[in-house]
């Protein structure tokens, strides 16, 4: 018999999809896969030579387990240039990915009785972190119609005297939506009050396609540093998803705490991958805004592609690399039931790898990443467009 608090989480849906495409392009399938949630570039050469000057320097031992000096520095000072925030290495912890920032912290600050909101459609792991801490997730929705954005009120009319959490992720994923800053700002003014956290997850902080004021790092700090958990990861900002590199930025109470978690479960991250997100912080940041240049032509493309059929309803997303639309239209009582449904037969007959909205806590809808090349999105698009109409011909649609 397994542990009780197995029985509360799943599988990452995301990686389930992921894991089945890779099985199936391995026996030699044609799939196009559009489900992937990494960047499809290499890892830029200079952070890839200092690992391997890592190596040939013999830099392969543990390292203090909340992570090397250098790096931690290297996570402030970027936050610093970039978001005008000042962290010192004790307020710092480096983490196997993002992923992992996020679950010490909530293991460290949640519980039993303990309410925390956080917000769908989204990414599913915050949900099952939440339970994992054995606290209650309060989950807020957001509107494809109001463009998937998470409103102050919203969040507001979620809180009670339980509230112990708030879990914001912006970019999004699925949806690549932003919060407002002034929506942040006013969520934070009455968590400070209250004495709540907020742990923010800006994964794909990097990954934003026009000039938005969206500093939310400083908005919490001017307003709840002593209650903000900045949640950060090398993985899609310089394509090092492999890598397992993130950080938590958090009062030094706190990483004390996360680094005591670490130090008996997973200890330090890679000394060689630590060596790489140094080079990638502090190194040229061109690498990154070449990426995001190409994503944007990506999307831009892909959403035009797409709109030869008006009825995929989807919006232009902000940030991250996803496509998030409604598929509601073709599907039916009679033919495809669900996304998850449409999902499974894009798979299996137009040889498509794509995630179904249930991942996210939002049916109806499918997650077509951009991170591939622009010939497999055009033929990607063209196997979509082309299965959702011969279902149509097959009398599908509802309308
Ligand atoms: C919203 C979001 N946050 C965090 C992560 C964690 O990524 P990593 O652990 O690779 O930093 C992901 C990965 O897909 C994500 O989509």
């Amino acid at each position: 018999m397994l542990a009780q608090r197995t029985t509360r989480i799943a599988v990452s849906p995301t990686m389930k999809v992921a894991a089945e495409a890779m099985r199936l392009k391995a026996q030699g399938v044609d799939i196009v896969d559009l489900g992937a949630g990494e960047p499809d570039f290499p890892t830029p050469t200079h952070v890839s030579a200092a690992a391997h000057a890592a190596i040939d320097g013999h830099f392969t031992k543990y390292t203090t387990n909340s992570g090397t000096d250098e790096l931690k520095q290297a996570v402030c000072a970027r936050y610093r240039q970039d978001f005008g925030v000042e962290y010192t290495p004790a307020e710092a912890i480096i983490t196997a990915g993002g992923k992992q920032a996020l679950y010490n912290a909530a293991m460290c600050l949640f519980g039993p009785g303990d309410e925390v909101i956080t917000h769908m459609p989204g990414w599913p792991t915050l949900v099952e972190q939440i339970k994992l801490s054995e606290a209650t997730p309060v989950i807020v929705r957001t509107h494809a119609e109001d463009g998937f954005r998470l409103r102050a009120q919203t969040v507001l009319d979620a809180l009670t005297s339980n509230t112990r959490g708030i879990v914001i992720n912006s970019p999004g994923n699925p949806t690549g939506a932003l919060i407002d800053e002034a929506d942040l700002a006013a969520i934070a003014d009455e968590a400070a009050r209250r004495g709540i956290w907020i742990l923010l997850d800006l994964c794909y902080e990097k990954l934003i396609y026009d000039t938005t004021p969206h500093n939310l790092p400083r908005v919490l700090a001017e307003r709840m540093r002593d209650h903000t958990v900045l949640c950060g990861s090398a993985s899609k900002a310089y394509a090092m998803t492999g890598w397992r590199c993130g950080w938590a930025l958090a009062p030094a109470a706190l990483v004390n705490a996360c680094n005591a978690l670490q130090s008996h479960s997973t200890s330090n991250v890679c000394s060689i991958t630590q060596k790489a997100a140094t080079a990638a912080l502090t190194g040229p940041q061109k690498c990154v805004t070449d990426m995001l240049d190409e994503y944007r032509r990506r999307r831009d493309q892909l959403c035009e592609w797409l709109a030869a059929e008006p009825r995929l309803r989807l919006q232009k997303p902000a940030g991250a690399f996803y496509l998030f639309p409604d598929v509601s239209e073709f599907l039916s009582p009679d033919g495809i039931r669900t996304s998850a449904a449409l999902a499974q037969a894009l798979l299996d007959d137009a040889r498509v790898a794509i995630t179904a909205g249930e991942a996210f806590d939002a049916p109806g809808f499918i997650r077509l990443s951009y991170a591939t090349s622009m010939d497999q999105l055009k033929r990607g698009s063209e196997r979509i467009i082309e299965f959702v109409r011969a279902l149509e011909k097959r009398g599908n649609a509802v309308a």
